[in-house]
């Protein structure tokens, strides 16, 4: 389980929002696994967890392209990897009997990917956004 508290804010509250509730979704997925839920209902709700996670991927992009930013390309390209790690396991949790495939990809990519993305490029995205728009004006 993630603690929520532990997320880095951005400064954005729709990012930050989007952050939360993505994250929630991981915890959500972790519930049912615990709880041993069937296959359709976990890979029902990675499906949902990936709609949301293409939506805010789309608004940092717009972020991005709304502005001068030197890290665009190695930045889309984080956000295609987390999709494609999240595709990747709905294909595993379908095919696959237990959820043993997907707990880990939760933890050891999911999760760790996310967390990692949030500090290391959502914070520097907004920051470089926030200054920007702050020479703007
Ligand atoms: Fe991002
Ligand atoms: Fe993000």
């Amino acid at each position: 389980m993630i603690d929520l508290n532990k997320l880095v804010k951005t400064g954005n509250n729709t990012i930050d929002e989007e952050h939360t509730h993505f994250l929630t979704y991981i915890n959500n997925l972790y519930s049912l696994i615990e709880q041993k839920a069937d296959k359709d209902t976990i890979s029902a709700k990675l499906s949902e967890m990936i709609l949301c996670a293409r939506e805010h991927f789309r608004h940092e992009e717009d972020i991005i392209q709304a502005i001068d930013y030197p890290d665009t390309l190695k930045h889309k390209r984080e956000h295609e990897r987390i999709l494609k790690t999240m595709q990747l396991a709905i294909i595993q949790c379908r095919e696959d009997n237990s959820t043993y495939l997907l707990e880990n990809a939760l933890q050891d990519s999911i999760e760790a990917w996310v967390l990692t993305h949030i500090n290391e490029m959502d914070i520097p995205l907004l920051k470089h956004y926030y200054q920007q728009k702050g020479k703007e004006e």
